[in-house]
């Protein structure tokens, strides 16, 4: 499963990165907010560090003003996965921009049967949002299960793109389930790596060093 990590924050980027936890980047109108940053600037930055697919969201509700600010978008970098949102507009704009030979990354899905009109209209990525489901006591997780399923049936090339990730929980049930791509915030992705039995340990393992006495440096 690929790792996308879901942020505007460059420092966050560059440094997950370097980890090689970073295969692409995703955006939205909200985390432009928070990054206080220009969004032409940032993700211009952004896809200078990363060599994956940076998810960047147009912001017009009308096909064919999206389509003119998908193109924008898409001008920034050859990497640019330009985002529409999962409306019959955002559904033109996606069959358009894929069309011109542009990464599509549709928006905002919160079920089966939009994740198969994304498909058709040729995305490359569909974001199905599973932490805003599981908020209205939905279950995000089964959504992916049913989009893997339809997806597999058919035999559609289009990408799962797990979003809206909260908890490492969410990303491991993503990863069995066969998401291609998770994209969840850096502290979700820098929890992955915390359990509190490796934390036991390893202060255990330190205590008992200490009574050797030795050194290894
Ligand atoms: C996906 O591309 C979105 O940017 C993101 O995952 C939304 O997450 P949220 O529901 O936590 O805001």
């Amino acid at each position: 499963m690929k790792f996308f990590v879901d942020t505007a924050d460059v420092a966050a980027i560059t440094e997950l990165n370097a980890l090689g936890m970073v295969d692409g980047v995703t955006t939205n109108p909200s985390l432009i907010l928070k990054s206080g940053r220009d969004i032409l600037e940032v993700t211009k930055e952004i896809c200078g560090i990363v060599s994956g697919p940076v998810s960047a969201e147009v912001v017009s509700l009308t096909a064919d003003e999206m389509i003119a600010e998908g193109r924008k978008l898409a001008k920034i970098a050859s990497n640019i996965a330009v985002k529409v949102p999962l409306t019959w507009d955002g559904l033109k704009a996606c069959k358009v921009l894929s069309g011109e030979g542009n990464m599509v990354n549709v928006t905002l899905c919160f079920s089966p049967n939009q994740a198969l009109l994304a498909a058709k209209a040729g995305a490359t990525f569909i974001s199905p949002f599973i932490g805003r489901l599981d908020d209205i006591n939905l279950d995000g997780l089964e959504l992916i299960a049913d989009i893997r399923q339809i997806y597999d049936n058919y035999g559609f090339e289009t990408q799962i793109l797990a979003a809206s990730i909260r908890t490492p929980n969410h990303v491991a049930e993503c990863a069995r389930i066969g998401a291609d791509v998770m994209t969840a915030p850096p502290e979700v992705i820098r929890k992955l790596a915390s359990h509190p039995l490796t934390d036991a340990g390893l202060t255990q393992f330190m205590k008992d060093w200490a009574k050797t006495g030795q050194k290894i440096l």
